[in-house]
This record gives C-alpha cells, structure tokens and sequence, in this order.
C-alpha cells in the first residue's frame, strides 16, 4: 500500500473512479484522496455517474484550466439537447437559457448586458448595507446555546444581499429559498424529477410575474436596470432574461453562503492560521483566496460537452459526452500548488492562479461581491465573537450529501459564539 492508500482507503484507481461515479458517502465526506488517485493515474476518466449519461472528468490543473477555455468544450444547453433532457428534464430549459449555458456570441451578448448593470460602482454602494445585514444577523444569534451558523448567518447574508440588488420583496424571499433549496439538492430518481419540475415551474412563475411588476412600476434595481436595457435596446429576449434573474439569484447566494461556511470551519480547525489572520487584518483578502483554493464551495464546474473527439492524455473524450472539470481537485494539484493539502493564509500568488471562480469566458462575473461578502461575514463574525469554537467534534461535520457534486460545503455548522456562556455539560 502506498502513503495514500493507507490514509485514505482509496485503495486503486477502479475504486476511486467507482466512488466517483455514484458519489459515495466517503469520497462525499472527503473528496480529496479521490482526486489525489485520478490525478495521478487517471486524469482524464471516465464515470458512469447515476444520470446515465457518458461523463468525463478532468482533475489536473493544466488540463482543467485549458478545458474551461478549450472552444471544442461547449456550454452551449441547446447544442446538447439530448443529455440536457435526461439529466434535468424539460423544465429546467426555461431557467437555463442564459449565459451559463451559452457559447459566443450568445455568450457575450447576454454577459455584456448584465455586466453593464452590475458595474464596479454599484457593487461598491453595497458595502455598508452588507455590514448592516452581517450585524443585524449576528445581534440576533443567541449566545446562550450552539447555533447553526449556517442557516442563521452563512446563507441568510448573501442571500439578502442578492435579494436587496435584484429588488426581491422581503415577503417574497421565503417561498423563493425553498424552491431553490429543492433545485440544488435534487438526485436523478423520477421522484426528485418530479420535485424539480415542480419547484422550476413555481420559479418560472413567480419570475414571469415579478417581472411583469417592475414593468408596471419601475425601480432602480439591478432588476430595473436589466428591463430597461432590455427595453432600449431590444438585446434579450423575455426568456433570456427570466433566466438571467435565476442565474444571478442562485449562482449569487448558495456559493456564496457555502463558502462563509467552509471559511469558518477551516479557520476554526486551523487555529494558527486564525490568529494569524487575527494578528493582521491585512491578511484576510489572502486567507479568502486561500479558503477558496483549499475548501472552495464550487466543487466542480457545471456542465460542457464535447463539440468533436477530443483527446486529452491518454484518452479521446468521444464528441456528445458531457465534460466535467473538477476546479476542488485542480485546485489541490501539488504540479500548480506546493503543499497542496496544506491550508496556508499566507500562500502567495494565489488570486490569479486558483480556480474557485472558474477560468475563461464563464469566469465568475460576481467574483467582486462574493469577495466583499466573504471579507465582511469573517471579519465581522471574529470581531464580534473572538472565542466562537466549534460546538461539535471536526469530525462529526456533516458535508453535502448531493451524489453529483457541484457544491463543496456543510449540511450545518455548529457552533458555540461564546462558549464560556454555554451552559456547563
Ligand atoms: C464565493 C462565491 C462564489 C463562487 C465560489 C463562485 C464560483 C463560480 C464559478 C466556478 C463559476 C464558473 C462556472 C463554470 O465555468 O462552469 C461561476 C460563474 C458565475 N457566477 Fe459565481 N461564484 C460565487 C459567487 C457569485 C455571486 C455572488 C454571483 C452573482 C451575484 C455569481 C454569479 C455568477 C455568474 C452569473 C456566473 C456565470 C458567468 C458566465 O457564464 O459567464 N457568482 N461562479
């Protein structure tokens, strides 16, 4: 048995490629020593995950940061109708008609629209309504017993905080985070399908009408601001931007709302590397980075496909298939990263080499807000409550269960914001 063998009883590559495919409870605990055995003798492999549909995936650095730009890897839903359909359904079409699930031009043409509204100036103006939101959170949170710093802080913030740009009532949002909750956590049964669909139409309908609102009445929002580039100048369709609403509102929270978790689970398991951080504040934006190449919340990219054969290493990815790029295995690829198992808030040169955010044409386009997001929730969070620990052991952390992996983050995350107020056990 080698080193990782005995660590991680991925014993060869046909089990890790097995665990892989139907996702098991362990390589879902822990990806990482599933990756680690694909890098090496399996970079380019192929699943047979539980959509049925023929899956190749990609889990070294350069590959994956070459795949994400690679023109014969597509994004483009319409192009690959046939999987689409059996992995999703019908209804999630609808939802998905925007620029992540577009090639050029269509790509550039919808991205084009919404980065126009969604400029530095007006994400800079919600940094004080951020800090106001990450307070008012943590005032509420009680001392006195563990909480789950998930649901009463990690995805409330940036949930409000997406639902305050886009201009989503507050008495609407409740409804909304169920829906989304269902199409982020749903497997490949008929069941789940049927889940789905039904959680993706009442989405379509309450878009279609919150629309219709803001046409009637206009408003200043980010929402505003995309109907009136609409109007003007006629450069989406009404599906189109249906679907751009969606994008941002999912894409712009649960990743977001991942990631303060994992944040705070690795800084509180890495003590040093919390006080450090704590002894210099100018450090944070490094440890930010840091946390998103070590325990990213965006496990793999979503799904492409391959335009034509393409070979890669050893093995030719036959034109149809759906190409996934693991950017948590890539991310922990000792050829890109020293040490890549180690957590180091001092790493350098990280900002423009990890690919938390993804790479290419699809880059995160919200990247800028989730790092102010990030930034405010632990600064404000340690500030606030510098003894705050754990209220469960490290290894009774619950991960994600999902059997196909997009997301990388925690069921829950107890903790204990005062301990010494706790009552003694
Ligand atoms: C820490 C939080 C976040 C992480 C880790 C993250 C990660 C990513 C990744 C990896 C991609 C590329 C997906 C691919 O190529 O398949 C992506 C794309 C995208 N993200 Fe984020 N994201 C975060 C926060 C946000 C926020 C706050 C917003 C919006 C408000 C947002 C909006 C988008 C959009 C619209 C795209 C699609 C871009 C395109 O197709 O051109 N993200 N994100």
């Amino acid at each position: 048995m080698t080193q990782l063998d005995e660590r991680d009883g991925v014993e060869s590559t046909e089990q890790a490629i097995a665990a892989a495919s139907r996702g098991s409870a362990a390589y879902r605990a822990d990806p990482h020593p599933v990756y680690a055995r694909l890098r090496e003798s399996a970079p380019v492999c192929r699943l047979s995950p539980p959509h049925g549909v023929e899956t190749y995936l990609i889990t070294r650095y350069d590959d994956a940061k070459a795949a994400l730009t690679d023109p014969r890897i597509s994004k483009d839903m319409y192009a690959a109708m046939d999987a689409y359909h059996t992995i999703f359904g019908d209804s999630s079409i609808a939802l998905d008609d925007n620029m992540l699930f577009s090639d050029p031009p269509k790509h550039t043409r919808l991205r084009r629209i919404v980065n126009s509204a969604f400029s530095p100036r007006r994400i800079e103006s919600l940094r004080p309504r951020i800090q106001e939101i990450a307070d008012e959170l943590l005032g509420n949170c009680s001392t006195s017993v563990p909480i789950d710093l998930l649901s009463s802080f990690a995805f409330p913030l940036p949930l409000i905080v997406i639902c305050e740009l886009l201009g989503i009532p507050e008495g609407e949002r409740a409804d909304m985070q169920k829906w989304c909750a269902v199409v982020a956590r749903t497997g490949f049964s008929k069941e789940d399908k049927e889940k789905l669909a039904l959680a993706e139409g009442a989405l379509r309908e309450y878009f279609v009408d919150l629309i219709a609102r803001r046409r009637r009445e206009p408003t200043d929002d980010l929402l505003g601001a995309l109907i009136r580039t609409q109007d003007e100048q006629g450069a989406m369709t009404d599906g189109e931007l249906l679907s751009t609403l969606w994008v941002l509102l999912f894409a712009g929270h649960k990743t977001t709302a991942y990631l303060i978790g994992n944040a705070v689970f690795n800084l509180l398991t890495h003590r040093d590397q919390l006080q450090a951080v704590l002894a210099d504040p100018e450090l944070l934006p490094n440890a930010i980075e840091e946390i998103i190449r070590y325990e990213g919340s965006v496990e793999n990219a979503t799904f492409r496909h391959a335009l034509e054969d393409i070979t890669l290493r050893d093995t030719t990815i036959p034109k149809g298939s759906l190409v996934q790029v693991s950017v948590a295995s890539a991310n922990r690829d000792p050829e890109r990263f020293a040490s890549p198992d180690t957590f180091d808030v001092r790493r350098k040169g990280l900002q423009s080499s990890h690919l938390g955010f993804g790479s290419g044409p699809h880059y995160c386009l919200g990247a800028p807000l989730a790092r102010m997001e990030m930034r405010i929730a632990v600064t404000t969070l340690f500030e606030r409550f510098p003894a705050i620990d754990l209220a469960v052991s490290p290894d009774e952390a619950e991960w994600l269960k999902v059997p196909f992996p997009a997301f990388r983050g925690l069921e829950r995350l107890p903790v204990a914001l005062e301990p010494s107020r706790l009552p003694l056990r």
